[in-house]
């Protein structure tokens, strides 16, 4: 028996490096190895996407990109969060057993109280919501970026507490675990900071030739000139270019800039002539299965009929224990 991966991103805006390596190209390396549940966290990105035409479009576009990097159907549970109206049955009860104080510590809650935004309820139940995405599926691992690994902790906690009142010494929901790759855990955007659809400084994933050489363009570099050795570690367009190398290619690379020789701007060249190697077949790929969107949606429609099959028996169970079952 496989054990069972399930993880998700919201459709908020173009796919980026940032969430290929921190995220998705783990759901890819691992869809072998795992029973893979893969979702379109529709419902999560209406805190803050609340437009029609944005969202379904959104949508669409991240099942492209889930299919272009390629995920394959066959192996992997593809489908839409807002298909599981379970879930927010499932909220619900987690809610209630849910302290306010609890949800309160959240990063995400801390940095938008930090910033002085307008707070949604959606936006402070979040975590909640995360966790009956998890804990629904019985998943025992969750592939993400660190960013989300207080989440995984929420939904940890709100297994444990649903199991400790209602379980009666049986462990209804299984304990995940987040699945972070130590050498990926933040990606840094062309500025440095955190790569982030709202930070600006992303490269998209299927960005055209014209972005990948802007976005590489505007990485700032110090005023060392082209003789003078550079330390790879501490160069930016260095900690972007070995996300896309690996093995004597990579060493090959680790020593131009340690040797002297190699100036910025011809790092930079070689960093988007090995964007462009990466990303081309991944554009080609997501144009042609844009050419059949009733494919696609077929693909979720599938994919959800199973998820919600798997939902609603998971339900049956959670009624009974919380008592609203009356038999
Ligand atoms: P964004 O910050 O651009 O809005 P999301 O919050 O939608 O990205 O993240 C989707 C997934 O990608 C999450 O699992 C998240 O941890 C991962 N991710 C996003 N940005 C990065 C990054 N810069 N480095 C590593 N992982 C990331
Ligand atoms: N919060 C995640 C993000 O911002 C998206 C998400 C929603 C998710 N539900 C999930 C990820 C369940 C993993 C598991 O990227």
């Amino acid at each position: 028996m496989k054990k069972i991966l399930l993880s998700g991103v919201k459709p908020t805006g173009r796919v980026h490096l940032g969430n290929y390596f921190g995220a998705m190209k783990q759901f890819l390396d691992l869809q072998d190895k795992f029973e893979s549940y893969i979702f379109i966290a529709d419902y999560h990105a209406m805190t803050t996407v609340q437009n029609r035409e944005e969202l379904s479009q959104g949508i669409i576009d991240v099942a492209l990109d889930y299919l272009a990097i390629g995920l394959d159907p066959k192996k992997v549970c593809l489908f839409k969060q807002s298909d599981i109206p379970e879930v927010h049955e499932l909220t619900w009860i987690f809610n209630c057993i849910t302290t306010v104080p609890y949800l309160m510590r959240a990063h995400a809650f801390k940095d938008a109280e930090a910033k002085n935004k307008e707070i949604n309820v959606g936006i402070f139940d979040y975590p909640i919501l995360m966790a009956s995405d998890i804990l629904m599926q019985d998943a025992d691992v969750v592939p993400v970026g660190q960013d989300q690994k207080q989440h995984v902790e929420y939904a940890r906690d709100t297994a444990q507490k649903f199991n400790r009142i209602f379980g009666k010494g049986e462990d209804v929901f299984k304990m995940p675990e987040p699945f972070i790759l130590k050498e990926v855990e933040t990606i840094p955007g062309t500025d440095g900071k955190k790569m982030s659809k709202s930070n600006g400084n992303v490269i998209p994933l299927f960005a055209t030739s014209e972005e990948i050489k802007k976005a590489v363009m505007s990485i700032p570099t110090d005023s060392k000139g082209v003789d003078e050795p550079k330390n790879p570690s501490e160069s930016l367009i260095f900690a972007i270019h070995k996300l896309l190398l690996e093995g004597p290619k990579l060493a090959d690379l680790r020593t131009k800039y340690e040797k002297g020789g190699l100036g910025y701007k011809q790092a930079k060249e070689l960093l988007i002539a090995d964007l462009e190697a990466f990303i081309a077949p991944l554009r080609a790929k997501r144009d042609a299965l844009a050419r059949d969107l009733s494919a696609v949606k077929e693909i979720l429609k599938k994919g959800g009929e199973k998820a919600r099959s798997r939902a609603s028996a998971k339900m049956n169970v959670v009624r009974e224990k919380v008592g609203v079952e009356v038999k």
